[in-house]
């Protein structure tokens, strides 16, 4: 059965009437300089603001938490303070903005962390390279968490979230995607631990739910979403059983009536390297009991389509929104769109970040 409903059907999500369906993807874009947020990034955001809802690269909620250089964060004064300028630019221009929690666990590196190693749930090393200030090198195996430092990791997402709501963000998405910490307590080719984080789905499935507990209490249950990607292979993840895995996941995360649940499909390369569940988002309509947001290689068409189908209530674009700063209005007008240049996607000043051109002004002749 179809639906009338398309990319311009206003929706509720949480306490927020959206005008549009259409979610910028959250895209680290390595312009926080010492991981500070500065009015660039406010351009860039504010750009953007006609987006039903806005996500934010990913950001650390502690220094531990670091990827990559110049990925911003939430947890120090200066960062709080950058965060502002961007909140307050989006606001003005009557947008909505989420910000994307973020640790990165294994996908790290010592020179990135003042020497110290990265932490995951279990001593394994990430297959691949990494930036760093040594330069391209490859990832080393990060140091199993013990036990009673698991709660002081969801203490400092609860301390993020709060600095967060403090600065004006409409609401929090919880990174669990694309091989980062929650994602590698999620799955089993991460997690071999042998506590009450590890073995069961049930038990590798906790420090998710316990963050996203922590998180609920500052935000409340409706401003808060989360991201997850089942059929990602980036940076060696897999499941030996992702319908069970994620299913048992997203069936626990009905717990909580969320925002909304995030989801992306597998991209040209997951489904390049081994056999993935494809396509993911209608296997997980039926178990997700709240807002669906489906992401990955949408355009306009497909989005309209996954709209009409039912099988989510809003699509989220990445490069899409990276390169075409007013996309609502160019699928609303039906006008050619910029193409995104990877060249500039990570740490190239404004070039490639806020100076793709806007649609010219129509004169209206009267
Ligand atoms: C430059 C770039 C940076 C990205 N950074 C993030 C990120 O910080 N957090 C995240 O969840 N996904 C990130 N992604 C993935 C996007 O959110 C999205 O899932 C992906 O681009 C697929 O959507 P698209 O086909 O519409 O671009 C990034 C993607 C790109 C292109």
């Amino acid at each position: 059965m179809t639906t009338n409903i398309n990319l311009f059907t206003p929706v509720q999500l949480g306490p927020y009437t959206l005008a549009n369906r259409m979610v910028m993807a959250p895209m680290t874009r390595l312009r926080a300089i010492d991981s500070i947020p500065n009015p660039l990034m406010a351009t860039y955001y504010a750009q953007r603001a006609t987006a039903g809802l806005i996500v934010t690269e990913c950001t650390m909620v502690s220094p531990l938490s670091l990827g990559y250089i110049n990925c911003p964060g939430i947890y120090s004064a200066e960062q709080i303070a950058g965060w502002r300028l961007v909140t307050d630019a989006v606001h003005e221009k009557g947008g909505k903005i989420f910000l994307q929690l973020w640790h990165s666990g294994r996908i790290s590196h010592p020179s990135l962390l003042s020497g110290e190693l990265p932490v995951a749930p279990s001593a394994i090393a990430a297959p691949g390279e990494l930036h760093t200030p040594l330069g391209k090198v490859a990832m080393e195996t990060p140091r199993a968490l013990e036990s009673h430092e698991i709660p002081e990791i969801v203490a400092q997402f609860h301390k993020a979230a709060e600095n967060a709501l403090a600065v004006g963000f409409d609401g929090v998405e919880l990174h669990g995607a694309f091989g980062y910490l929650i994602d590698q307590f999620l799955q089993d080719c991460t997690n071999q631990r042998t506590d009450e984080y590890g073995g069961s789905i049930e038990n590798r499935a906790r420090f998710m739910l316990e963050v996203v507990e922590a998180v609920a209490s500052v935000w409340g249950e409706n401003r808060v979403g989360i991201k997850l990607s089942p059929s990602n292979t980036y940076y060696g993840m897999g499941d030996s059983n992702p319908q069970e895995t994620f299913g048992y996941a997203i069936d626990a995360l009905n717990r909580f009536e969320l925002a909304y649940l995030h989801l992306m499909e597998p991209n040209a390369v997951d489904l390049a390297n081994r056999h993935v569940m494809n396509p993911v988002t209608p296997y997980f309509r039926r178990i997700d009991k709240g807002t669906l947001i489906t992401n990955g290689d949408y355009d306009h068409p497909k989005g309209n389509n996954v709209l009409a189908l039912g099988d989510a209530d809003l699509v989220s674009f990445g490069k899409l929104f990276l390169a075409n700063p007013d996309l609502p209005k160019r699928f609303e007008l039906d006008v050619s769109l910029n193409v995104p240049d990877p060249k500039t996607f990570y740490g190239s000043g404004d070039k490639g970040y806020t100076d793709y051109p806007f649609l010219a002004v129509q004169s209206t002749g009267s």
